[in-house]
């Protein structure tokens, strides 16, 4: 395993270790926790941890919560979700972060915004002092609008461009089967005025700022060749 995944391994077993028998557990989309996930599965599988019920955000968290055996539940069968545990693409020094970079932010934001306690795991290369500084904002759009709404995005100064599969092949289809703009903003001043003014333009779904929602941002680092948290 190299330095990389060898960080996001040791954040996502810190996050896997928070969970504790009975939970709702929110299982989140990406690279960083599915090391999260795989730590849960393994921890189940040794009797460490029992009766727990997995709210998954993505086709990617239900198949593989399925391969490690954590029983799933959909938000109608359960009264509250106890953690969830997700990754992120900035995260700013309030906490606030940008999501979507997997194209998942609208059900992550559903399940990680109703949990108790919200954990984000990352690597040190996604903290940011602004956010938007390294990454553009996934914006989730039902497929009929995609012209007006890249039309109300540009009118809210941004420079928005429909996200594009590998190769090119084809527009990006989210799990909803929607389409999602990635838009370039020089300054975001006010995250949680932006958020409201997007998600209030017909025909968006959800954007991937996610303001006030995250309680504990776990860390990844290499620090003299190991990685830490
Ligand atoms: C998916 C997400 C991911 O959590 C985010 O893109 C971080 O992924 P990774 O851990 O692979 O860097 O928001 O929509």
């Amino acid at each position: 395993m190299d330095a990389v995944n060898q960080m996001k391994k040791a954040v996502g077993d810190a996050a896997a270790q928070r969970v504790k028998s009975g939970m709702v557990v929110g299982l989140g989309t990406g690279s960083t926790t599915v090391m999260a996930i795989k730590a849960i599965g393994e921890r189940l599988a040794s009797g460490d941890l029992k009766d727990i019920k997995g709210v998954p955000t993505s086709f990617q968290a239900i198949v593989l919560s399925r391969e490690l055996g954590i029983p799933l539940v959909s938000l109608d069968e359960v009264e509250k979700i106890d953690i969830a545990i997700d990754g992120a693409d900035e995260v700013d020094p309030q906490k606030n972060l940008i999501k979507g970079g997997g194209a998942a932010h609208t059900q992550e934001k559903l399940v990680d915004s109703l949990a108790e306690e919200f954990i984000v795991v990352v690597d040190s290369g996604k903290i940011v002092d602004k956010l938007g500084s390294t990454f553009l904002l996934p914006v989730e759009v039902m497929p009929m609008a995609i012209t007006p709404v890249t039309r109300a995005l540009t009118a809210l100064g941004g420079q928005p461009e429909l996200r594009m599969g590998v190769k090119k092949a084809g527009p990006v289809v989210t799990d909803q089967g929607n389409l999602v703009i990635d838009v370039k903003f020089n300054d975001i001043p006010n995250p949680a005025e932006l958020e409201m003014k997007i998600n209030n333009i017909p025909g968006v779904l959800e954007n991937g700022l996610f303001v006030g929602v995250a309680d504990i941002v776990l860390i990844g680092d290499v620090i003299d060749g190991q990685p830490s948290v």
